[in-house]
């Protein structure tokens, strides 16, 4: 039984915390999910972490859409959200109701995740309406980075702040399952999280919010372009694979890999009507 937005709801009630992280492909989601984690994402960082962009500006629907079906066909347990790239719900709620549709029909997964508070509020609603889960995003959004000046903090005045209370109230009030609050205060995000009744999710956004949630590769190790500040390595997999590429390419170069025994044979009969006929 996969997790449902009412069993994230109870967590935050029971004061449960709650793990989320990303996935973009089959088998690193089918071993995410094996560890049962309750919230997957497939974020539009994929982006900048998979496909090599500077940002996520440039990701397509067609490149979520087909990252989405790679994850929920490595897992049976996890609620997989779809990651809504930029400018695909924010022309008119026409936009945002096929894009959503697509990641739950054409993707499979069970929700959406958009960035942005009182701004897309009417947008979360509709899709609410319409029977489709929806994280919020508010903070840092990446979609953003130009108006915003950079990837960093976002709410460190008293007019920001206050406009992101309103803005988590607006996404609670339409509907949102739980909203992600990236690169926020500590002591904002911690208000935010006592002041709203669905469940606050942070990244970079201190301890106290219901859930955290981090970018797969950053947690593995896997990413080197740059490491967030507030992303910890629980695996420096890029060593691991440096040191084994490396150790195929010595062996490949030295003839001690492949042996016998990661070679197929054949019957010794057509080996001698081979050597007869050539
Ligand atoms: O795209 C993403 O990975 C995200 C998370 C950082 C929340 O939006």
């Amino acid at each position: 039984m996969r997790v449902t937005i009412g069993d994230i709801k109870e967590m935050k009630q029971r004061g449960e915390k709650i793990p989320m992280l990303t996935a973009y492909d089959y088998s690193t989601a089918k071993l995410i999910d094996e560890c049962e984690m309750p919230l997957i994402l497939v974020g539009d960082s994929l982006g900048m972490v998979i496909l090599g962009y500077e940002s996520t500006i440039p990701v397509t629907m067609d490149e979520m859409i087909h990252h989405t079906k790679a994850v929920v066909r490595g897992t049976q347990r996890a609620l997989v959200i779809g990651d809504m790239p930029f400018m695909t719900y924010h022309v008119c709620i026409d936009d945002a109701l096929r894009n959503a549709a697509r990641f739950i029909q054409e993707g499979g997964a069970q929700a959406v995740k958009l960035e942005g508070g009182e701004i897309v509020a009417d947008k979360v609603r509709r899709l609410v309406e319409c029977g489709i889960p929806v994280q919020g995003h508010i903070g840092l959004t990446p979609q953003s980075v130009h108006q915003l000046g950079g990837f960093k903090v976002v709410g460190k005045t008293p007019e920001a702040a206050v406009r992101m209370l309103n803005d988590a109230r607006a996404l609670e009030e339409a509907g949102a399952f739980s909203i992600v609050l990236e690169l926020v205060p500590a002591p904002l995000s911690k208000l935010i999280t006592e002041k709203v009744s669905v469940p606050t999710i942070g990244i970079g956004s201190g301890p106290d919010c219901d859930g955290q949630v981090q970018v797969v590769s950053d947690l593995l190790g896997l990413f080197t372009d740059f490491v967030p500040k507030h992303a910890q390595q629980f695996a420096k997999l890029c060593d691991s694979i440096r040191s084994a590429v490396a150790d195929y390419v010595a062996e490949v170069k030295a003839g001690s890999f492949p042996t016998s025994k990661h070679s197929y044979t054949m019957d010794q009969s057509v080996i001698t009507e081979l050597a007869r006929s050539s």
